[in-house]
Order: structure tokens, then C-alpha cells, then sequence
């Protein structure tokens, strides 16, 4: 039968993923407007694909090649794949297993963790919220990852006290997998910084003891990819994103007035440039666009690291990314300061559920 509505009279109930990924309507709240409806079918986004081999080799001409691609990268869009980047391709797999566990699980039992309104951290659901429109066809699990001291397992006891003891190994995974974002995002701060002419710690300083977000993204089937976004367009307000998306792909990013692709690729991490580090380097290096899109066939995951500074760091340029023909073009702020504004702005718009997304 060809089903010619997309929205049903139980629009006003709350939703089950589960018997929603069947379906052949949605409800009309993920359902987007015409002009940011969705195209599944796009070329691909051309990023360069940075070898932390070559960078750990201290090959002065690998390295200033790896620079000179970066830089080229981050000035146009930011977008970026990172290959040989050390982190046990198990520790990936197991974080991405520990998501099939979680998401499976009954509700009630994924609610221990709910996010609380004003909170980053928590179980969220589009599929369970009421009253708004534009909605992520998504769930996600958020934590809060301290480097500051590595003797404090923020990540494992959190999941412990919100989940209960029978989720000590999950996390644990966790831990360690935001133990490895964190020091490979140091690395990428020390390439970054290199390809910006402020030297290979300057970054990797500003971010030592950083106080980041992890974010596990699952995406249900959905029955009209067509209609609905994963997650909808956004700039992340972070400072560097490192993601992993499994192997179904959907990522797309808003480049020279168009939507891009950018495929999928199991042994990479794609890293992006965050509003925060734009603003740290002055604006030449660029935050960009995204969405992610949904398919009508398999589940969608993806594992986002998201580096922010400690809170009390402020954010302001390197002097000698700042001068007469290049002035400063955003005020000096501290994260959480950035964080709340941004919180602010999407609660009074009811574009979507998620802080970030
Ligand atoms: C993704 O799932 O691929 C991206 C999600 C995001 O940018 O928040
Ligand atoms: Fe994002």
C-alpha cells in the first residue's frame, strides 16, 4: 500500500523507538521543513587524511607535509581524517559493542541515567519527549571525561552510580576510551598548533587537564530518511571533535553552499574544528556546518569525543595570530561560559532536545 500521510492522530503520544523504526509514517515532530529536508545521495566531501605515523616518526618533511594539509583543511572547512592513530582497534570495537548493550535496553532501565533539563550528561531520547518540532531521530548517552586527575575515574563512576554496579566493565571501556580521545587529541593540538606557526605546545598546553564531553549517538531505522534528520545541522560549540562512525556512514557537512558526504572509513577517526577553537585561533581555522542523516535498513552509531578546556582557561588567540590586518574578531571567554549561552539559545528555540546537536 502506498502510505500517503507521514503523520498520525498519536502524534501527541510518546514514542517507542523500537516500533518506530517499522513504521511507515512519523510523527509529524520529525518531520523537517522542505528547504532542510534531507538528500542521502551526495559526492563526497574531499578531507586529507592525516598520518600520526608520519607525525610520530618525527620526519620533519612528513610532518610539514601533514601541516600544510591541515592547514589547507581547517581554513576551508576544518574537516579532517586521522589514520595510524594508536588506539586499540578492540578498546573501538568495545565501545561500539557497549552501545548495542545500552541502547537495546528497556527504557525504564536506559532512564536510570535521564538527562536532567539544563544538564549535558544523561540519557536523551527524542523518541520521548513531547511538544517540539524538528526532532533528532536519535537517542544518546552523555558523560563528562576529566583529565585533570587521572586518579578520579569520572567516566567509570558516573556509569556506575547512574546504571548500578552490573555496568563497572562498561564503564571501565568508557574510561579508557576517553582516556585514549584525550591523548590523541593532545597529539592533533600539537599538529595543529605546528600548522599554525604558534609551535607544537601551545595548544597542547591550553587543553592539558581538559574537561570534555563523550557522547554515544545511536540512530534507530527509520522508515522516511527522507524526511527526518539524526541530527540536525550544527556548528559544535566544543573546541575539537573526534568521531568514530561505524561502517553505515551518514555524516554530511555544509561546505561552499552544498552538502557533502563524508564516508565512512573504520580505520579513521573524522576530526573537526569546534566554535572554540575557531576562537582560539582567531577564526582562521574553521567550525563547520553538520548534520548527520538516518537510513531505512540499519542502525546508525557513532562515538563523539567532544575536547573542551578546563573551565577556567581563557579562551583568547596566540598574539601572533592577532594583528592589524587580522583583528581580533571574538571577545575572550572561558567554556562553561560559552557552554551556557549556547544551552540558553537552544532552549528558546525548540529546534531540538540536545545541547549540542
Ligand atoms: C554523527 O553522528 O555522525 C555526528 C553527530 C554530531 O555531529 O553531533
Ligand atoms: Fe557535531
Amino acid at each position: 500500500p502506498i502510505m500517503l500521510s507521514s503523520s498520525s492522530p498519536h502524534d501527541h503520544l510518546i514514542f517507542d523507538a523500537s516500533v518506530m523504526q517499522y513504521q511507515s509514517y512519523i510523527p509529524s515532530q520529525f518531520i523537517w521543513p522542505d528547504h532542510e529536508k534531507p538528500c542521502l545521495e551526495l559526492p563526497e566531501l574531499q578531507v586529507p587524511l592525516i598520518d600520526m605515523k608520519s607525525f610520530n616518526s618525527g620526519d620533519p618533511q612528513a610532518i610539514s607535509d601533514a601541516c600544510s594539509l591541515l592547514n589547507e583543511a581547517c581554513k576551508k572547512h576544518g574537516f579532517f581524517l586521522v589514520v595510524n592513530h594508536g588506539v586499540d582497534a578492540k578498546l573501538i570495537a568495545k565501545a561500539h559493542e557497549f552501545m548495542n548493550d545500552f541502547f537495546c535496553m528497556k527504557l525504564l532501565e536506559k532512564q536510570k541515567a535521564q538527562r536532567k533539563v539544563g544538564d549535558h550528561c544523561g540519557y536523551a531520547s527524542s523518541f520521548t519527549g513531547r511538544f517540539s518540532s524538528k526532532l533528532p531521530w536519535k537517542e544518546t548517552l552523555s558523560f563528562r571525561y576529566s583529565a585533570a586527575d587521572p586518579s578520579i575515574k569520572t567516566v567509570e563512576d558516573y556509569i556506575v552510580s547512574t546504571l548500578g554496579k552490573d555496568f563497572r566493565q562498561f564503564g571501565i571501556s568508557y574510561q579508557e576510551y576517553c582516556e585514549a580521545m584525550s591523548n590523541l587529541s593532545l597529539r592533533i593540538m600539537e599538529l595543529l598548533g605546528m600548522s599554525l606557526g604558534v609551535g607544537c605546545n601551545y595548544f597542547r598546553d591550553f587543553f592539558e587537564g581538559n574537561d570534555s564531553i563523550m557522547r554515544l549517538n545511536y540512530y534507530p531505522p527509520c522508515q522516511k530518511p527522507d524526511l527526518a534528520l539524526g541530527t540536525g545541522p550544527h556548528c559544535d560549540p566544543t573546541s575539537l571533535t573526534i568521531l568514530h562512525q561505524d561502517h553505515v556512514g551518514g555524516l554530511q557537512v555544509f561546505v561552499d553552499e552544498r552538502w557533502y558526504s563524508v564516508n565512512s572509513n573504520q580505520d579513521a577517526f573524522v576530526v573537526n574544528i569546534g566554535d572554540t577553537f575557531m576562537a582560539l585561533s582567531n577564526g582562521v581555522y574553521k567550525s563547520c556546518l553538520h548534520r548527520a542523516v538516518v537510513n531505512n535498513k540499519r542502525v546508525r552509531k557513532s562515538l563523539a569525543f567532544f575536547l573542551c578546556p578546563r573551565a577556567d582557561k581563557v579562551v583568547t588567540p596566540p598574539k601572533v595570530l592577532v594583528n592589524w590586518e587580522k583583528p581580533r574578531i571574538y571577545p575572550d571567554f572561558t567554556w562553561p561560559i560559552l557552554l551556557e549561552f549556547t544551552q540558553r539559545q537552544y532552549r528558546a528555540d525548540t529546534r531540538t532536545l540536545d545541547a549540542f546537536s
